[in-house]
């Protein structure tokens, strides 16, 4: 059984890669703002896993860095000392132009993508025993309109992706940027974009959830998988 923790594990994809973890008969600690809703979530993915695999549920709220290291004493609780795969999957949805600036959601996203990922990694650098998984997205190569802050905090993930692989060798880190995933649930509310976006994949299909569940397992799984900033998206033209 490995010990597998995934910020922002109780929603989207997070949660569906807790699932693939819990299913394989693994340990997954879910975390997200609040703590209830952490252990509300896990206690769903329990009660659907039957006896697979073991989930809990824990506050990490990454807006506040400085308060990230109380997650370490609730992983003491559950019992945790060595992390096999720490997922940084956490983020909050932000709409940002320079001509209309919220300084705010700005520094929000900032805080919560570099110094709230990265703060992660540091708190728990002595117990990760396999490898650590970033989320970036491809934004920071194809920028759309309200993307000023979303693009900049992903193309920075590929500078965590370089400088922590070479800070916490022989632990393994790598990112994965996902194009938009067909199935988000942010994304059902427009359904006609999502299907003139499929025709601009040169797969002709976008990229699902289970896709990413699949591509952020071979990069935990693959012992030789390092320092890698894949791109998933079916390819663009
Ligand atoms: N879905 C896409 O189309 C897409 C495309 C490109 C990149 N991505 C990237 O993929 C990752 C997952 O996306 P998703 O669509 O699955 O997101 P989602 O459905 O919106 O879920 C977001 C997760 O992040 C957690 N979260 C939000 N704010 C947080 C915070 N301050 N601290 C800790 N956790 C926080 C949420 O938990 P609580 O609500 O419980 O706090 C939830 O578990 C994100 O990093 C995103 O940038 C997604």
């Amino acid at each position: 059984m490995q010990n597998v923790v995934i910020v922002g594990g109780t929603g989207g994809i997070g949660r569906q890669l807790a699932l693939a973890h819990l299913a394989r008969g693994n340990r997954v600690i879910v975390s997200g703002r609040d703590a209830a809703r952490a252990q509300a979530v896990a206690t769903e993915l329990n009660a659907t896993t039957g006896n697979d695999g073991e989930a809990y549920g824990i506050r990490t709220d990454l807006r506040h860095p400085t308060e990230l290291a109380r997650s370490l004493a609730d992983l003491d609780a559950i019992g945790v000392d060595t992390v096999d795969t720490l997922v940084l999957a956490g983020m909050e949805r932000d709409l940002n132009t320079v001509s209309a600036y919220d300084i705010a959601r700005a520094v929000q996203l900032v805080t919560v993508k570099i110094v709230g990922y990265t703060t992660m990694v540091h708190l728990l650098r002595d117990r990760i025993a396999g490898s650590v998984l970033l989320f970036g997205g491809t934004a920071k190569d194809t920028p759309f309109f309200g993307s000023t802050t979303v693009s900049t905090v992903n193309a920075a993930v590929t500078g965590m992706v370089r400088t922590l692989s070479l800070e916490l060798a022989p632990i393994r880190v790598n990112a994965i940027h996902l194009g938009i995933v067909a199935d988000s649930p942010f994304w059902q509310g427009d359904r006609s974009m999502i299907d003139a976006l499929a025709g601009d994949t040169l797969a002709r299909d976008l990229t699902t959830t289970a896709d990413a569940v699949h591509a952020c397992l071979f990069l935990t799984d693959n012992p030789s998988a390092n320092q890698i900033d894949l791109r998933l998206d079916g390819g663009r033209r």
